[in-house]
């Protein structure tokens, strides 16, 4: 069955941008001049998928008004015949068609995704984590969507990653294989570096056979205390196939301050309109410190 339904989950509270989101969400934290979420979107939409139910909580308005109409400030910009930035506010509601979901109690990743349940029904579906940001140039989601369709089951993407950093992400055992779809046989949701299976982390994409909710539904609450998606996932492997496809392309992480201060210059630096200048800028700028 295709795979036409993304989940983007978006109710964290984002503390660790405090003070910048006291008030309004991480997912609209501008990267560049887009907030984070738009390139997520943007993302799904690319890879065919434009049925996308965002998971929210409270303080999460922004996010549903960011992705409708803006009524006064379209007319105020056609009655000055702006038509650049008439299109980039129309741009982000013209996406896809959005539903909307609150997560209730915060209850961990798991958690969030089982409260898409109803929406997506019995069909494979995607689920795309707003801290990871992979590159336009780079088609990973799509290449997971191929492996699904091709192999069933559920599709996890995989990066390596430095030993001592495995303890920040979900890590994977895994079958050897030359290319880049390797069969996957164990998942552990951070364990302490002596203790992962490899160097390959869970970053934020995965497509999941329906079964996923079946599991999460009688997943305890693990790390954290938190209803884990990794462990859901990593039951499924004793039922179905689950691959993993290594990522070798740009990733951008978002939910990390200096990370995201990176992820702000790399995208920034590509740019045409601002790269040259900012690149430019830092040349005379970094051998004054
Ligand atoms: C979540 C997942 C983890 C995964 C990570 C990727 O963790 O639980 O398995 O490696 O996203 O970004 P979080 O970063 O939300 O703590």
């Amino acid at each position: 069955m295709a795979v036409k339904k993304a989940v983007i989950p978006a109710a964290g509270l984002g503390t660790r941008f405090l003070p910048a989101t006291k008030a309004s969400p991480k997912e609209m934290l501008p990267v560049v001049d887009k907030p984070a979420i738009q390139y997520v979107v943007e993302e799904a939409v690319r890879a065919g998928l434009e049925d996308i139910l965002m998971v929210t909580g409270r303080n999460k308005r922004p996010l549903e008004d960011h992705f409708d109409r803006a009524v006064e400030l379209e007319q105020s910009l056609e009655a000055k015949g702006d038509e650049n930035k008439l299109a980039l506010v129309q741009e982000p509601s013209d996406l896809a068609t959005i539903h909307y979901v609150r997560q209730g109690d915060p209850r961990g990743l798991g958690h969030a995704v089982l409260t898409a349940a109803d929406h997506v029904g019995q069909q494979p579906f995607a689920v795309l984590l707003g801290d990871d940001l992979i590159d336009f140039r780079d088609t990973l989601l799509e290449q997971m969507i191929a492996v699904q369709e091709r192999e069933g089951g559920s599709v996890v993407a995989l990066m390596e990653v430095p030993a001592d950093q495995i303890s920040l992400y979900g890590a994977a055992a895994v079958e050897s294989s030359d290319g880049d779809v390797v069969r996957i046989t164990g998942l552990v949701e951070k364990p302490a570096v002596e203790d992962a299976p490899s160097n390959l982390a869970i970053i934020g994409r995965y497509v999941l056979s329906p079964t996923v909710f079946d599991v999460l539904r009688r997943t305890p609450p693990g790390r954290g205390g938190e209803i884990q998606l990794t462990d859901a996932i990593s039951e499924l492997i004793d039922t179905e196939p689950v691959h993993g496809v290594v990522f070798r392309g740009r990733r951008y992480d978002t939910g990390d301050r200096l990370d995201y201060l990176k992820a702000v210059v790399r995208l920034a630096a590509d740019r045409e309109d601002l790269g040259p200048p900012l690149l430019d800028w830092l040349r005379e700028w970094l051998p004054t410190r």
